[in-house]
C-alpha cells in the first residue's frame, strides 16, 4: 500500500478505532483455549465494558499456527476496519531450533554465525506466522548477580553493537531497494530492547532502578541499542527501571529527544509487559489517565498488556489538539510497521506458503546444523590442566551430575523450544564411547520446573532447586571409583537465572558443591561442565577440577557440540564477554575499568591506600576476553605503519599469528586502546576491535587492524563526542589480560602535523 493510502486508512478510523491500534493483548482476550505464555504479572486487566477487542492491534505470544490462523480469520470477519493483526512473540533465540543463550553466543565472537541464528529464527518464525520477535536483548551487564544477563551480549559495548547489528540484519534483512521499508520475504521485524540502561538495575535485582551518569549511558550504555537502530530495526521496547529517577516507558527525554531525534528511530515503541501501568506504582503517575498521558508524551505507541491506553486515551486526547497528533503520529507507525510487513496484502504472511508446501523449516537438519556450530563456537574452556583434554574413546568415564541427562537445558526464554528434541550430553557422549565405558548417574536432584512435580517432601522447595539425596551421592562415589575420568555436569537451573532470577550469591547450588567436594577426594581426573545463565563464582570449583568447560544453555544440539569438544572433534574457541568474579564482594567486576588515582600495583604488595580489598585480590576469576583452546597461538608484531596520527589518519598494524600446537583451532585476537590522558578519565583498556581465525596446526597467518579516529573517541564532560590529542597505547592479545603485544601512538594536536 503507498503511503497516501496509508493516511488514508489513518483518517478513515474512529477515534475507538485508532485507539485500539496501540492496544495489545495476550490471544485469551479473545478465544478461551489461547495458549498463554507467561511473562509478566497474570491480573486482571479491566478493560471497560465498552472497549471492542476487535479494534485491538496486535497480540502477544501467540505461536501456534492454527490458532493464529483462526484468530486472524475471525477478526478480520469481525472488525470494522479490517486491519490485520500483527502477531508479536518472544524468540529470543531460536523459535524451534534452539541457539545457545545469547551471553553465550557473545562468547563464540562470531558475528557470522549469530547472523544465522538470528536469520534462522526469523525463518522459523516466518514459516509459522509470527511478524515480531523481541529480540535482540542488548542491555550491556556488569553484574551476574541479575538474572536477565543470559539474554544479553555481555559487558562491552563493542560486542553489543555487533550482536544488535547482525542479529538485526539476520531477522529482518537488509533494505530491499526496490521497497524501501519493506521487509523481505522469510523475514520478520526486530525489537530492540529495553530501552534503555535496563541491564545497570541497582545490586542486579530484578526491576530496580537504574542510576547512572549520561556520561556513563551515553559512553557504555546506548551504542548497542544505536547500532540496532542503524541496522533498521523497526521497533524498540521500553525499560522497566527509571533511569536517574524518571521511569523509562515514561520519560520524554530518552524517548524523544534521544532515541527519535537523536538517533532518528522512525520506528514503532512499545512499552515493556504492563509498564505504562507501572508508571503509578514507580510513583511518577497519579493514576491511569496520568500514565496514558505521560507514555504517550514519551512517545510510546504501544500498551503491552494493561488496559491504560484502551481505558484513558479517549479522555486524555479529548480536545487536545497536540495530544490527538500525537495519537496519530503513533497510529501511523503501527499502521506503516503493518504495511512494511506486507499484511494488508497477506494478512497469513509466511504461513500462506507453509500451507501451500505443506511444510515449514521448522527443525530442519541445516537449522540444527547450524545450532550446532554455534554451540561449539560458544562453549568456554576455562581450564585444562595437564591437558586432560581432549579425551581418548578409550577411556573410562563417570558421568555425573544433575546435568548428565538433562534435556532441559535450552534457558527460560526458549518459549517455543522442546525439550525433546534436545541432544544432551549422554547422547552426545554415546556418540563417541562405548556405552559399557560410560556410567550416568545425577548425584543430586534439581527438582524439575514444573512446581506439581515437586510436590510431596519438597513442597517448600523452589522449581529447579537442587536438592541432596544420600543414595544419589552413594550412586556417584561409586560409579567414580571404577573409572579413569570423572566428568560432573553441575550447574543453575533454568529457573535460576531468566527474568526474575536475581540471585544475591551466584554460585553452584549447595548439594552440587558437596557433590563436587566429595569426588574431587577419590583424586581421579575430573572434568566439570558448568551450565548457566550467568557467570557463576566457579572460585571452589576451580580449586577441585583439572578442566572446566563452561557450556551456558547450549541449544537444541547442546549434548552433541560438548561431546565434540569432550572427544576432541572440535577444538573450543569460545571467550568470556562477561568477566566471572572470584567473590560475590567483587560484583560488579568487569574489565574497562578506571585505573583511579591509587591504583592496586603488584609492586606495592598490600599496601594499605590503593585501591584494592583487604580480603580479595582485584583480579577475577577469567577475565573478559579469556578462554583456552587445546593448542597455542604466538603472536608477533610484523608493521605498524605509523606511530605518530593526525586526526582522520588510519593506523595500519599487522601482526602474524602461529599456531604452535598440534591441533588445528580458532582463536580471536583481540585489539585494545588505552587512552593516557583526556579531559574526562579513560578506561584502562576498551576493546575496539578483533579477529577470529582459523589455523591448522603450524600454519601461520597475517592479521591486519586499522586504527582510525572514529575508535578514540569518546563523550567530553558536556557530551561532546570527540577524540583528543595525546598518547595512547595500543595491547594485541588473546584476552583483556594476556596482552601479548603493544605499542604506543600519539595524536598529534590539529596544526602540529608536517
Ligand atoms: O519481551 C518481553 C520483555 O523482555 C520482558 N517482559 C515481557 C516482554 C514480552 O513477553
Amino acid at each position: 500500500m503507498d503511503n497516501n493510502l496509508l493516511l488514508e486508512k489513518l483518517d478513515s478510523l474512529s477515534m475507538e478505532e485508532k485507539i485500539g491500534q496501540l492496544v495489545q493483548l495476550t490471544g485469551d482476550f479473545f478465544e478461551g483455549d489461547m495458549d498463554t505464555v507467561v511473562t509478566g504479572p497474570l491480573k486482571k486487566l479491566g478493560l471497560n465494558t465498552g472497549y471492542n477487542v476487535y479494534n485491538t492491534g496486535s497480540i502477544l505470544n501467540v505461536t501456534d499456527p492454527d490458532k493464529m490462523i483462526r484468530l486472524q480469520t475471525d477478526y478480520l470477519e469481525k472488525s470494522t476496519h479490517k486491519i490485520p493483526l500483527l502477531f508479536m512473540a518472544d524468540i529470543i533465540y531460536g523459535y524451534r531450533t534452539i541457539f545457545p543463550i545469547p551471553l553465550a553466543q557473545a562468547c563464540s565472537w562470531n558475528y557470522e554465525q549469530i547472523e544465522r541464528a538470528a536469520s534462522i529464527a526469523a525463518r522459523e518464525c516466518y514459516d509459522e506466522g509470527i511478524h515480531v520477535t523481541f529480540s535482540p536483548m542488548v542491555d550491556i551487564v556488569r553484574d551476574p548477580r541479575w538474572g536477565r544477563v543470559m539474554e544479553s551480549p555481555g559487558e562491552d559495548t563493542l560486542l553489543a553493537q555487533k550482536y544488535a547489528e547482525s542479529t538485526v540484519l539476520g531477522i529482518q534483512g537488509g533494505n530491499l531497494e526496490s521497497a524501501p521499508g519493506a521487509i523481505p520475504a522469510h523475514k520478520i521485524a526486530a525489537c530492540v530492547k529495553h530501552f534503555a540502561a535496563y541491564g545497570a538495575p541497582v545490586a542486579g535485582r530484578e526491576y530496580n532502578a537504574v542510576d547512572m551518569s549520561e556520561h556513563m549511558l551515553r559512553e557504555y550504555y546506548l551504542p548497542g541499542y544505536n547500532a540496532a537502530i542503524a541496522a533498521g530495526a523497526k521497533l524498540v521496547m521500553t525499560a522497566f527501571n527509571t533511569l536517574n529517577g524518571v521511569p523509562a516507558t515514561g520519560n520524554e527525554w530518552l524517548n524523544r529527544d534521544v532515541l527519535r531525534r537523536e538517533m532518528n528511530f522512525d520506528g514503532v515503541l512499545i512499552s515493556d509487559y504492563a509498564a505504562i501501568e507501572e508508571l503509578i506504582m514507580h510513583g511518577y503517575a497519579e493514576n491511569e489517565a496520568a500514565a496514558a498521558r505521560l507514555a504517550l508524551l514519551a512517545g510510546v505507541d504501544v500498551d503491552m498488556k494493561t488496559a491504560v491506553y484502551a481505558n484513558q486515551l479517549a479522555k486524555v486526547i479529548s480536545g487536545d489538539e497536540h495530544m490527538l497528533g500525537l495519537l496519530n503520529e503513533a497510529v501511523y507507525r503501527v499502521l506503516k510497521l503493518k504495511n512494511d510487513l506486507g499484511l494488508f496484502e497477506d494478512p497469513f504472511r509466511g504461513l500462506q506458503e507453509t500451507l501451500q508446501r505443506q511444510k515449514s523449516s521448522v527443525l530442519s537438519d541445516e537449522h540444527k546444523q547450524n545450532a550446532l556450530s554455534l554451540a561449539e563456537e560458544s562453549v568456554v574452556l576455562l581450564k585444562n590442566d595437564n591437558e586432560l583434554l581432549p579425551f581418548s574413546k578409550q577411556a573410562k568415564v563417570a558421568l555425573i551430575g544433575p546435568y548428565a541427562e538433562e534435556n532441559s537445558t535450552l534457558g527460560i526464554w526458549a518459549i517455543k523450544g522442546d525439550e525433546a528434541d534436545t541432544v544432551n550430553l549422554k547422547t552426545g557422549m554415546l556418540k563417541y564411547i562405548d556405552p559399557d565405558h560410560l556410567s550416568v548417574c545425577r548425584g543430586a536432584y534439581m527438582l524439575p520446573l514444573d512446581e506439581r512435580q515437586a510436590l510431596g517432601k519438597y513442597a517448600d522447595k523452589l522449581p529447579g532447586e537442587t536438592v541432596a539425596e544420600e543414595d544419589l551421592l552413594h550412586e556417584a562415589l561409586r560409579n567414580a571409583g571404577e573409572v579413569d575420568v570423572i566428568v560432573l555436569a553441575l550447574g543453575e537451573s533454568i529457573y535460576q537465572s531468566g527474568e526474575g532470577g536475581s540471585r544475591t550469591n551466584p554460585t553452584l547450588p549447595e548439594p552440587q558443591l558437596k557433590l563436587l567436594h566429595e569426588l574431587s577426594l577419590l583424586g581421579k581426573k575430573l572434568v566439570v561442565i558448568v551450565y548457566s545463565g550467568r557467570p557463576l563464582i566457579l572460585t571452589e570449583v576451580a580449586g577441585k577440577a583439572d578442566a572446566i568447560i563452561q557450556a551456558w544453555y547450549p541449544g537444541t544440539m547442546g549434548g552433541e557440540a560438548l561431546a565434540n569438544i569432550l572427544y576432541g572433534k572440535t577444538n573450543p574457541s569460545g571467550k568470556l564477554a562477561m568477566t566471572f568474579p572470584r567473590s560475590v564482594g567483587q560484583i560488579p567486576v568487569y574489565y574497562n575499568e578506571l585505573n583511579t588515582g591509587r591504583p592496586n600495583m603488584p609492586e606495592n604488595g598490600s599496601y594499605r591506600f590503593a585501591s584494592r580489598y583487604i580480603d580479595e585480590v582485584n583480579k577475577p576469576l577469567y577475565p573478559f576476553g579469556y578462554g583456552k583452546s587445546y593448542t597455542s597461538f604466538e603472536y608477533s608484531l610484523l608493521s605498524v605503519s605509523r606511530k605518530e596520527i593526525k586526526a582522520n589518519e588510519p593506523i595500519d598494524i599487522c601482526i602474524s599469528v602461529t599456531n604452535t600446537g598440534i591441533y588445528d583451532g580458532k582463536e580471536t585476537v583481540q585489539l585494545y586502546i588505552r587512552d593516557k590522558s583526556a579531559s574526562v578519565a579513560r578506561p584502562v583498556m576498551v576493546l575496539k576491535d578483533f579477529k577470529k581465525i582459523f589455523l591448522r596446526s603450524d600454519e601461520t597467518e597475517t592479521v591486519q587492524f586499522t586504527i582510525r579516529d572514529e575508535m578514540l573517541k569518546f563523550y567530553g564532560s558536556r557530551m561532546e563526542y570527540k577524540s583528543e590529542p595525546g598518547e595512547f597505547e595500543v595491547y594485541i592479545g588473546a584476552s583483556s589480560q594476556e596482552i601479548l603485544l603493544s605499542f604506543s601512538f600519539v595524536l598529534l594536536p590539529e596544526g602540529e602535523h608536517e
